[in-house]
C-alpha cells in the first residue's frame, strides 16, 4: 500500500493506473476505521481494479462546540486496516493541505442541507460539501463509496455530484451493526459502558416502526414517529435530538409512508455521543 500525504503525491500515484483505463474506487472516511469503513473497502475492492481511501478529520464539518478536537485519530490501525484490506493508496493529508491559507471557497447543497442533522449542525453539511467536492477533484475516481448510516450525506452528495455533472458513481453500502443491532460509528467509542448497553434500543424502535408498516399497516407517519420516541425515552434515557420521516430524493416531512421512498431518521445523544441512525421503507 502506498500511503501519500501530498495532493501532487497522491495524483501520481493514480495517474499511471487512470491511463491503463483501470478503474478507481474510492472510499473517504475521516479515521478511527471500523467494520462499516471495511466493509466499503470491500465493496470498491470486488467493483474496481484500485481502490484509493483517504483519512482526513476535516475541520470545516465540526461546530465550535463539536468533538473535532476529541475525535478519535488511530492512524497507525487504521493503516493496519487498509493494508489487510488490499488498499492501494491511502491519501492523509494536513490541513493546511486541504485548507491552505486564505482558502475561501464553500459548497452548499441546499434544501438537502438543512433537514436532520443540518437542523442541530449548522454548516455540517457544507463542510462535507465541500472536502468531498475537493477530495473528488482530488482523486478523480470512478466509483466512490458511502455508508447509509449516513443517509442526508449519501443523499446529498448524490445531489451534488449530479449537479455538478461530476463524472463519478456514487454507491451506497448498506450499514454495518454490531451483533446487537448497534450501527457501527467512530463515535460509539464515546459511549460509556451503561450507554453502551442501552445503544441497541435506537435500532430496535427503527425495527419496531418497519413491523407496525409492514405487518400491521400503521402507515401515519407522526404515528410511527411517536412510537420511536417513546421507546427510546423508555430505554434509554437518552436526549432525543430528532425523529423524523421523510422522502428519500428530497428529505421532506412525510404524512403517510411511501413504500420505497420513505427514510425513518433519528439522533439521540446518549452518554457523550450523538448517535445518528436510520431504515428506509
Ligand atoms: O463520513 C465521513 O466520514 C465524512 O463525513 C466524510 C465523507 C469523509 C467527509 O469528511
Amino acid at each position: 500500500m502506498q500511503t501519500e500525504h501530498t495532493i501532487a503525491g497522491i495524483r501520481a500515484a493514480l495517474a499511471p493506473r487512470r491511463k491503463q483505463g483501470e478503474r478507481i474506487g474510492f472510499v473517504p472516511t475521516m479515521g478511527a476505521l471500523h467494520e462499516g469503513h471495511a466493509a466499503l473497502i470491500r465493496r470498491a475492492r470486488n467493483e474496481c481494479d484500485v481502490v484509493a481511501v483517504s483519512i482526513f478529520v476535516n475541520p470545516t464539518q465540526f461546530g465550535p462546540q463539536e468533538d473535532f478536537e476529541r475525535y478519535p485519530r488511530t492512524l497507525e490501525a487504521d493503516c493496519a486496516l487498509c493494508e489487510h484490506e488490499g488498499v492501494n493508496v491511502l491519501f492523509c493529508p494536513s490541513a493546511s493541505i486541504m485548507y491552505p491559507e486564505g482558502y475561501a471557497t464553500y459548497v452548499a447543497v441546499e434544501r438537502l442541507s438543512e433537514p436532520l442533522c443540518g437542523r442541530s449542525r449548522p454548516g455540517h453539511f457544507r463542510g462535507v460539501a465541500t472536502v468531498v467536492l475537493k477530495l473528488f477533484n482530488i482523486v478523480a475516481p470512478d466509483v466512490a463509496y458511502f455508508g447509509w448510516k449516513d443517509a442526508q450525506q449519501l443523499i446529498l452528495i448524490r445531489r451534488m455530484t449530479e449537479d455538478l455533472n461530476l463524472p463519478i458513481e456514487i454507491v451506497g453500502v448498506e450499514t454495518v451493526r454490531e451483533p446487537d443491532g448497534l450501527a457501527m460509528s467512530s463515535r460509539n467509542r464515546y459511549l460509556d459502558p451503561e450507554s453502551r448497553r442501552r445503544a441497541p434500543a435506537l435500532y430496535e424502535a427503527l425495527l419496531q416502526a418497519r413491523r407496525a408498516f409492514e405487518q400491521e399497516g400503521v402507515t401515519d407517519c407522526s404515528a410511527l414517529a411517536q412510537q420511536i420516541r417513546n421507546h427510546i425515552a423508555q430505554h434509554t434515557g437518552g436526549r432525543i435530538d430528532y425523529v423524523e420521516i421523510v422522502s428519500l430524493d428530497q428529505l421532506q416531512p412525510l404524512t403517510s409512508v411511501q413504500k420505497g421512498n420513505t427514510l425513518i431518521a433519528l439522533a439521540v445523544h446518549l452518554g457523550g455521543a450523538r448517535l445518528i441512525d436510520n431504515i428506509r421503507l
